[in-house]
């Protein structure tokens, strides 16, 4: 099993480009199901849950091919299996987007249900209760989610709770519904955004995504498309944290400063100096970060997703930080592996208490999730001495090269194994 080695103590310095959204193009390559015609997709993040993804369009029919611009083409004219089995969807939970453009195009699906998951329960209900609102029927069968609708119908849906994966579905599958469909409280994210643009350019008309009610008109039918992935703003933040955390100065290249307005905020709550332009933005780290505090909330509020990497900032901030988590029951689990690095931290339910302490001294830790091993990495790079972070494949779902563009940035990094 692959592990990073980092030695720590370096300022991060230097350039680096940013990747394609994880995020945005997982539900883009989904949106392939919708259309007999090529949807070619540009900037595709070179990940394992993109892998995952096209190994599940792979399996079900969809053609994929790679292009000359290292652009994926899909050709889902024919989609022999509509199912997405347990052993892939155990993997990576995102598989679940398949369910309405599936339903959507040919009236039937059979999804396995996620089970739990390593941060939370993160049930699917909101999913199946909107596909039900559009007039699917849904049964829960040995495990498996089975939708049918000969065609599903356009109407108003209002969401229980904000959900992002579950926009997503239910705004695709209503592209080909008879009618217009409103989604009330729908997610802000800028990935669903990206979503409906890429949507709207295979012939879907939808507004207002990006806001909490979102309005799609139904087609007949979509056609293909050429679509560039936004850039990763989870990953832009993971670098401007660990930039400031290690007092460094790092300029990103193809970030867009504009979705990252509440982690902007909070890093130059810390002292450090962030600039930005059209599609770059740079921070300088100014000494010591003072602690910042932080609540998780749904776009445009600070994300979960950059929870564990502040963490590891405010473990060595000037001060006392207080982070609350609103999103997922039990998205702390690397704080126990910051403590074994010498942080200071109490948690007591979804609140955590980080006492920034002088230092961290390098250790053998253990990545959890995807996150918790971005803010171990963080860790590693601002402790003293030797850092080994054990179960990287968690790492390898969500950020391309990191080993490669952390070294880019001085970083004295590497992979064993
Ligand atoms: N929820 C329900 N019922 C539902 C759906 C969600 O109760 O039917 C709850 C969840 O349990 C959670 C909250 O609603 O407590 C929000 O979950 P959401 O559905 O928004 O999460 P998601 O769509 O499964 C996406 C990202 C996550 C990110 C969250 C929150 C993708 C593929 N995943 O998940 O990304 O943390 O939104 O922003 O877009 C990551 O990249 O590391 C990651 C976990």
């Amino acid at each position: 099993m692959d592990k990073l080695v980092i030695q720590g103590g370096i300022p991060l310095s230097g350039e680096v480009r940013v990747s394609g959204a994880k995020n945005a193009a997982l539900p883009i390559l989904c949106a392939s199901i919708l259309t007999p015609e090529i949807l070619r997709v540009q900037n595709l993040p070179h990940l394992r849950d993109v892998t995952t993804m096209l190994t599940l369009l792979g399996q079900m029919g969809v053609e994929v091919s790679l292009d000359e611009k290292l652009g994926v083409s899909l050709n889902a004219a024919r989609i022999e299996q509509r199912v997405a089995p347990y052993d892939l969807v155990k993997t990576m939970r995102a598989s679940i987007l398949v369910l309405g453009p599936l339903v959507a195009r040919f009236g039937e699906a059979r999804v396995s249900l996620p089970g739990g998951c390593a941060i939370g329960q993160r049930p699917v209900d909101q999913h199946i209760k909107g596909l039900e609102a559009l007039g699917a029927q849904v049964e829960i069968e040995r495990g498996y989610i089975h939708a049918r609708a000969k065609r599903l119908r356009g109407r108003r849906i209002e969401m229980d709770l904000v959900t992002v994966t579950g926009t997503e579905n239910l705004m695709m599958a209503a592209t080909l519904a008879d009618g217009a469909t409103i989604i009330d409280n729908a997610a802000l994210e800028p990935e669903v955004a990206d979503l409906a643009e890429c949507l709207n350019g295979m012939g879907a008309r939808i507004s207002g995504a990006g806001t909490d009610s979102i309005m799609i008109e139904g087609v007949d039918r979509l056609h293909g498309a050429d679509y560039r992935v936004m850039p990763d703003r989870i990953e832009s933040g993971t670098f401007l944290v660990a930039a400031a955390a290690t007092g460094g100065e790092v300029k990103l290249r193809g970030a867009r400063a504009d979705i990252l307005g509440s982690v902007i905020a909070k890093l130059r709550e810390t002292g450090a100096e962030v600039e930005y332009g059209e599609d770059w933005v740079s921070l300088r780290g100014l000494g010591k970060p003072g602690a910042v505090s932080a609540r998780t909330a749904p776009y445009p509020a600070f994300p979960t997703d950059m929870q564990a990497q502040l963490m590891a900032l405010n473990s060595v901030a000037e001060g006392t930080s207080v982070i609350t988590e609103t999103i997922f029951e039990n998205r702390f689990m690397h704080a126990q592996e910051l403590k074994r690095l010498g942080a200071d931290i109490d948690v007591e339910g979804n609140i955590a208490v980080v006492q920034g302490v002088e230092r961290l001294q390098g250790a053998r830790v253990m990545a959890t999730d995807l996150r918790a091993s971005a803010s171990l990495v963080i860790a590693g790079l601002i402790a003293e001495g030797e850092t080994l972070v054990d179960r990287i494949y968690h790492l390898d779902r969500g950020y391309e090269c990191i080993e490669e563009k952390l070294s880019q940035l001085g970083a004295r990094i590497k992979r064993a194994n």
